[in-house]
């Protein structure tokens, strides 16, 4: 089923949400990438001085070819607004997010940010999560981690790319993706994984969005 028409309509309307002077967060993956193509021919036509924050480099490279100017998370006091895609919304609007590893900056915007907009399709909403739960973690740690998963419930894999290699984040960190089967409580589930050593974040974000946007089939959508 696709969504495209849906992603680029819902963020183009996003674009009300932006205004001059803003220092913009840009959460990473495809919705992202649509809007930040919606943002940049956006800030041409207005001639707005935004600044954007980039979570990985895949937006970045977005972001450079669209013209945005860009500054890192450390070089600003504060951030207006982050737009951002998400793997899973459960129905207490926690997000999983990290299916592109990029985890542990789009969780530093989120907390930085005074408004979050998540942007996803109808099929990521769910009463209670389901899917995996990515982990970014300290290689040294895989095994520690893999075992203090399993004592929570869960069951770790090791995130890997093509021919067996594994998925480093932008970090130098591994990703386990974690799978918990039906998560009911995900707060907690998210404060028991960061107590583990060796794990630097996990993709179940408690700071909920403000604003969260769905896509539909036929080019529409709505917000929640
Ligand atoms: C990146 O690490 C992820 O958190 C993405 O934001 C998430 O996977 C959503 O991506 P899509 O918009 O590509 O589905």
């Amino acid at each position: 089923m696709s969504y495209d028409g849906a992603i680029e309509a819902l963020s183009t309307d996003a674009l009300k949400f932006v205004k001059d002077d803003f220092v913009i967060g840009l959460g990473s993956g495809r919705a992202a990438t649509a809007f930040v193509k919606s943002l940049s021919s956006f800030i041409k036509i207005k001639n707005y001085n935004i600044r954007g924050v980039p979570t990985s480099l895949q937006i970045k490279l977005i972001a450079e070819k669209g013209g945005i100017p860009l500054v890192e998370a450390e070089q600003v006091d504060h951030i207006d607004i982050v737009f951002d895609g998400a793997d899973q919304i459960d129905s207490q609007k926690f997000v999983i997010k990290g299916g592109g590893g990029a985890l542990l900056r789009e969780n530093i915007l989120f907390n930085l940010a005074k408004k979050v907009v998540v942007m996803a399709d109808k099929s990521k909403f769910v009463k209670n999560f389901t899917r995996s739960v990515p982990v970014e973690v300290h290689p040294q740690a895989r095994n520690l981690v893999t075992y203090e998963i399993k004592k929570l419930g869960g069951k770790a894999e090791l995130r890997l790319i093509d021919r067996g290699y594994p998925f480093f984040t932008e970090n130098g960190n591994i990703i386990l993706d974690c799978d918990f089967g039906v998560i009911k409580n995900p707060k907690i589930l998210s404060q028991k994984i960061k107590q583990v050593a060796g794990v630097i974040e996990s993709g179940i974000f408690i700071r909920k969005p403000d604003v969260i946007y769905r896509a539909k089939t036929g080019g529409k959508f709505d917000i929640i």
